[in-house]
């Protein structure tokens, strides 16, 4: 059993707010259908942020459907309930989804996006977590993100070098994960699920003029990641302020290309072990 108390890499005051205005709900749906979400499902949603995400998944159940949200944060689920909450079938709760997720009972398919690459050590805990409260022949559904915040053309070589050891700092010293997606199959696989399936698109595609979330998204991040890591820019040209304005000015030109892959993968649980 996990041990270690609660920490969110991207926790800061105004995360709600920065999970709230990047979900897309065109591309959520898309996922979702991909996934085989259907109207009467009762719905787990793990890791469900401020409940934007939820409640788009709670529309398309219906007719007949009941979604429950379980987040870590008190604050985004107190907004979740504020300004989602309230309609049958849809509920929300604090809960560390690292532990077991006894007393919420068993659901029809449980959905997991963007949480496993937080979380580089304990991911396993977490899906079987979710297996256990599936019912038998419950679908899991697990969307993460690959080369995370890795690709990018063409980075000035002093961000060319930079960019990957800020990444390998993350996964060392803060259990971020930016090769999640690719390790789906294989948690899949070995809990001994069926009739997995796999899905890779892009979730970023970023080129030409930049689009105002865009900016605001990886601005937020560098802006609540980089004080975790100050002693990586004392050897940048200019330090902190440096980096963060040469990728700014990389971020901004339209010749850039940015891309992030999302891989998405579902299994059935058995009916028999
Ligand atoms: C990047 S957000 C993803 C939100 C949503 N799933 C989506 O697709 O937009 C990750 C969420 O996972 C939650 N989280 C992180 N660790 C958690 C844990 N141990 N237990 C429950 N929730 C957790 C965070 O609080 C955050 O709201």
């Amino acid at each position: 059993m996990v041990e270690e108390p609660y920490f969110y890499l991207m926790e800061h005051e105004g995360e709600k707010d920065r999970l709230e205005k990047k979900t897309d709900p065109l591309a959520l749906r898309k996922q979702a259908e991909w996934c085989g979400i259907k109207p009467g499902q009762h719905l787990l949603d793990l890791g469900c942020g401020p409940g934007k995400t939820t409640a788009i998944l709670y529309d398309l159940i219906q007719p007949g459907g009941s979604i429950l949200g379980l987040d870590a944060s008190p604050e985004r689920i107190a907004y979740a309930k504020k300004c989602y909450g309230g309609k049958a079938g849809m509920e929300f709760a604090v809960h560390d989804i690292r532990r077991p997720l006894n007393g919420f009972g068993k659901f029809d398919a449980i959905w997991v996006r963007f949480v496993l690459e937080y979380y580089r050590r304990e991911s396993r805990e977490i899906i079987q977590n979710a297996a256990d409260n599936l019912h038998r022949g419950g679908f899991l559904y697990l969307l993460d993100l690959d080369y995370n915040c890795l690709s990018h053309h063409e980075l000035p070589l002093p961000l060319a070098k930079i960019v990957p050891e800020i990444i390998h700092r993350l996964e060392d010293l803060y259990n971020f994960d930016a090769y999640a997606g690719r390790k789906l199959y294989a948690h899949l696989f070995d809990l001994g699920f069926e009739n997995i399936e796999i899905n890779v698109t892009a979730h970023h595609v970023i080129y030409g003029e930049i689009r105002d979330v865009d900016s605001y998204n990886w601005t937020k991040k560098i802006e609540v990641i980089a004080p975790r890591l100050a002693d990586l820019f004392e050897t940048y040209p200019g330090g902190y302020q440096g980096f963060f304005m040469d990728f700014r000015k990389f971020f901004h030109d339209p010749r850039r290309f940015t891309y992030t892959p999302l891989i998405m993968g579902k299994g059935m649980r058995p009916y028999a072990d």
